[in-house]
């Protein structure tokens, strides 16, 4: 058994969550649209071929916002031909996953298709293939009242409204040799700067996010970032991040420590925005747009995961399966997350539904929760409100993660790495959420927090998510084998609480004002 003391005090706040900080990703790859939220015939599907049994899923996942299209696909997507009539739509090669793309959901479907699960769209447009012309005819596409050719065609297809689309990304991963016409960072300045300068034009009222590097070990990381905000900076509000955790190295104890890398590139990457802010004497702050991250790798370096020959409609392509380790990984992201609420303004999860996605389905059979499912789960649910400044306490170890970018080793150093990685979320109704990972694969943590200016509170919901085999995972036949169950040791006592934190578990407590 190992300790660990936290302090924190409801005045001093990192920052207050922005909702969009809990979305998630759907793209036009693998089974994600056809076969995950879309499937015309399905037992559950609705009226527009929309499945009840996903829907249901997604709302008690929670996401806030979904970005959409891609993802690499976006790079070569022709907007128009996702619109009017199904039958008149053609079919296309899609050169970012190897697949034929039928585009019989489009635009206007997935707006739908947000509007039923109560989520925001947020669009990204293509600037590989395409550029600033396609992207201003999109926006007047979708939010245009009409009277114009292109917003009376929305008219005429049955959407009379516009959309009212507000969060747009110039783009996706542009800095990626992967990326159908990918660019040098001053190609990829220009057109993004052109582009925002002509969306914004139509509508003065949306928020732009231009491409980041698409992961931390980039060779041009830095000096991207720096380069785009030089042409951009005037036009966009956010900066993109992409990240992937991974365990190539089988090193379980450098997985669990690969979120602080996270916070890292977080910490890096404001560094940079607000040096391009500092060069003009401006007052403005770009906010990061963390808009692609999950654990990502068994599906990702073998091409027979990601490509599926002869051209496929929407094959089983990234169907990774999560286990418990992965749901830990991923619950040290979600704490990274919170704990930058300050600056993230803007998360998506990759992706939501079969490619690499908490939501598992089988073409025309059942869906289920996959192990991240839970963490993402609390974190929406308990990541609203005032993110506070937590002092934890705690041994910590040394580790080396490997992240390999293409054939080239990279091992990143990750020190004092400790065994505690926590948030703490003061909610709205005067109470406490806290959500804690123990990366200690052998010891349970006596955690010990002191929360100053609170009052009396008590414990009213406590969970864990802890199984002797870090490998077990959800299937069809055993959707519940990873799940969260009651965690008996939480309790407050004289005003601190105590908890007792099981080896490599994650944990949630929500503290209630008592009665
Ligand atoms: O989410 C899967 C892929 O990962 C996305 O298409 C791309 O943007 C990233 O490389």
């Amino acid at each position: 058994m190992i300790k660990a003391k936290v302090v924190m005090d409801r005045d001093f706040a990192i920052g207050q969550t922005d909702p969009r900080l809990f979305g998630a990703f759907v793209e036009h790859l693998g089974r994600c649209v056809y076969g995950g939220i879309y499937e015309p015939g399905h037992p559950t599907a609705d009226r527009q071929g929309f499945r009840r049994d996903v829907l249901e899923l997604v709302k008690e996942l929670g996401p806030t916002i979904m970005r959409y299209p891609g993802g690499n696909f976006v790079s070569g997507y022709n907007w128009e031909d996702g619109v009017g009539p199904a039958k008149d739509r053609p079919a296309r090669l899609d050169l970012a996953w190897f697949t034929t793309e039928p585009n019989t959901f489009g635009t206007n479907e997935f707006v739908d298709w947000c509007r039923a699960a109560k989520v925001e769209p947020m669009f990204a447009v293509n600037l590989g293939t395409r550029g600033g012309d396609a992207a201003r005819n999109l926006v007047e596409y979708c939010n245009h009242p009409g009277g114009t050719h292109l917003s009376d065609l929305r008219r005429k297809h049955g959407w009379e409204k516009p959309h009212a689309i507000k969060f747009w990304c110039l783009g996706n991963e542009m800095d990626g040799p992967w990326q159908m016409e990918y660019k040098t960072a001053t190609e990829y300045g220009r057109v993004a700067k052109e582009a925002a300068k002509m969306m914004r034009w139509i509508d003065p009222t949306i928020e732009l996010a231009s491409c980041g590097s698409s992961g931390r070990n980039m060779q041009t990381y830095g000096r991207w970032e720096d380069e785009v905000l030089e042409h951009t900076f005037e036009q966009v509000e956010y900066i993109s991040l992409h990240t992937y955790f991974n365990n190539y190295a089988g090193d379980t104890a450098a997985f669990l420590a690969s979120p602080d890398l996270m916070d890292t590139f977080i910490d890096e990457v404001v560094s940079i925005a607000d040096g391009v802010s500092a060069r003009r004497r401006s007052s403005k702050k770009i906010m990061l747009s963390f808009d692609e991250w999950n654990v990502w790798y068994r599906t990702r370096r073998n091409r027979a995961d990601r490509v599926k020959e002869g051209w496929p409609v929407a094959p089983p392509i990234l169907e990774e399966i999560y286990s418990m380790e992965d749901a830990l990984v991923f619950g040290g992201a979600c704490v990274s997350l919170l704990n930058h609420a300050d600056r993230v303004k803007t998360a998506c999860l990759a992706q939501l539904v079969n490619v690499i996605a908490p939501i598992m389905t089988e073409t025309g059979g059942p869906a289920w929760r996959q192990t991240i499912f839970h963490p993402f789960a609390h974190m929406s649910r308990l990541g609203r409100g005032r993110v506070l400044r937590a002092n934890v306490d705690c041994p910590s170890y040394d580790a080396s993660y490997y992240d390999p970018r293409g054939t080239l080793d990279q091992y990143f150093p990750a020190t004092g790495v400790q065994y505690l990685k926590l948030a703490a979320v003061a909610s709205d109704t005067g109470g406490l959420n806290i959500l804690a990972l123990n990366r200690d694969l052998k010891r349970s943590i006596e955690v010990t927090i002191d929360t100053r200016g609170f009052g009396q509170l008590d414990v009213a919901e406590a969970l864990e998510m802890h199984d002797a085999d870090l490998k077990a995972h959800n299937t069809k036949a055993a959707p519940d084998r990873v799940k969260p169950r009651a965690l008996k040791d939480a309790a407050v006592a004289k005003g601190t609480i105590k908890l007792k934190l099981a080896p490599a578990s994650w944990n949630v407590v929500r503290l209630e004002p008592a009665k």
